[in-house]
């Protein structure tokens, strides 16, 4: 188990950068055939992704394949070739609503049973605007949905938003979803931030995006990668404080006392509650969402 907070994307068509990616540092790789692979390519792309899996899973990442939207007519194909031992599961990109959720993973349960394996996850992008409606209902839908993806520049096209640098026109869309996955007690990821060399930039989006919620993230480009971990790791501050609290707690609930001051703060239950999280997902390295997504 480890931590997951950065999941990096690599085009299904690109040897290279298939061959390299187990060694970027990012906490798991989703291997794409949507839409970093163009039409023409689209087969050769499938056939690529299924050779190299057994190698890039043998290098001990967490892997997921992105496949081809379920309305897509590249998606039952695409499922049957990379559903192979060893990948953690799918990446579902412009889930719309439970139903077509549901009709991949019937032909995600074939795949399973031709090859003899246990169910597989699923990582829901939600991109379009009914897909943000019905974020809830896909993340409830089925346990093999772990993670709730935020997909902003699908989502801005869709919904025909005017995409800024500080994504104010996302905001409610973003948190909305980063809460739906909280309700269903699956992970949020954030959105991709697009600008490769912009290092401020992509500090600033990944810190709104955890002040939202969200303690994973999309990365496109291995520069991206240590940024972000850096950012969604627990800082040695933060254990600090959550041991302190914890620590202060303890003595106040022995002397009867449900809500304290520390340092000036007041502490109670759901505080408290934090910061035995946060030291959880450090002692368990990733918390209950690396369980089931391994
Ligand atoms: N995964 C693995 N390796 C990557 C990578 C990625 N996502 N992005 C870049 N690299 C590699 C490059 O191949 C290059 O390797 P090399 O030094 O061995 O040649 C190195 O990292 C530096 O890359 P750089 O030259 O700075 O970038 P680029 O121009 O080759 O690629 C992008 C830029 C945007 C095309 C590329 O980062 C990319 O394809 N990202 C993912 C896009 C994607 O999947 N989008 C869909 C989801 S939103
Ligand atoms: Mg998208």
């Amino acid at each position: 188990m480890r931590l997951l907070r950065t999941l990096l994307y690599v085009p299904g068509n690109r040897p290279n950068m298939l061959a390299k990616a187990p060694t970027l540092g990012a906490d798991a790789l989703i291997l794409d055939l949507e839409d970093s692979v163009p039409v023409p390519e689209k087969e050769t792309a499938r056939a690529l992704v299924a050779e190299m899996l057994p190698q890039i899973v043998g290098e001990g990442r967490t892997v997921f394949v992105r496949v081809n939207p379920p309305s897509s007519p590249f998606c039952p194909e695409d499922i049957a070739a990379v559903v192979q031992p060893g990948l953690a599961g799918l990446c579902l990109p412009k889930v719309q609503d439970v139903d077509s959720l549901r009709a991949v993973i019937a032909w995600l349960a074939e795949a399973e049973r031709a090859q003899g394996l246990l169910p597989l996850s699923i990582l829901a992008t939600v991109e379009t605007a009914l897909g943000i409606l019905n974020a809830y209902a896909i993340a409830a839908a089925d346990p093999r949905v772990v993670g709730l993806i935020f997909g902003g520049e699908d989502l801005a096209l869709d919904a025909q938003l005017v995409r800024t640098e500080e994504a104010t026109e996302l905001l409610v869309a973003r948190q909305m979803v980063a809460l739906a996955a909280r309700a269903a007690g699956i992970q949020p990821v954030d959105m991709v931030y697009p600008r490769l060399d912009d290092e401020a930039g992509l500090v600033k989006n990944t810190l709104a995006g955890r002040q939202m919620g969200y303690r994973a993230k999309q990365v496109i480009h291995p520069r991206q990668v240590p940024v972000v971990n850096r950012l969604l790791s627990p800082s040695d501050e933060e254990v600090a404080e959550a041991r302190r609290i914890l620590a202060a707690f303890a003595e106040a609930e022995r002397e009867g006392r449900g809500a304290i001051a520390l340092d000036g703060k007041m502490v109670d239950r759901p505080i408290v509650e934090r910061a035995r999280r946060l030291l959880e997902l450090l002692e368990q390295g990733g918390g209950s969402w690396a369980q089931s997504a391994e």
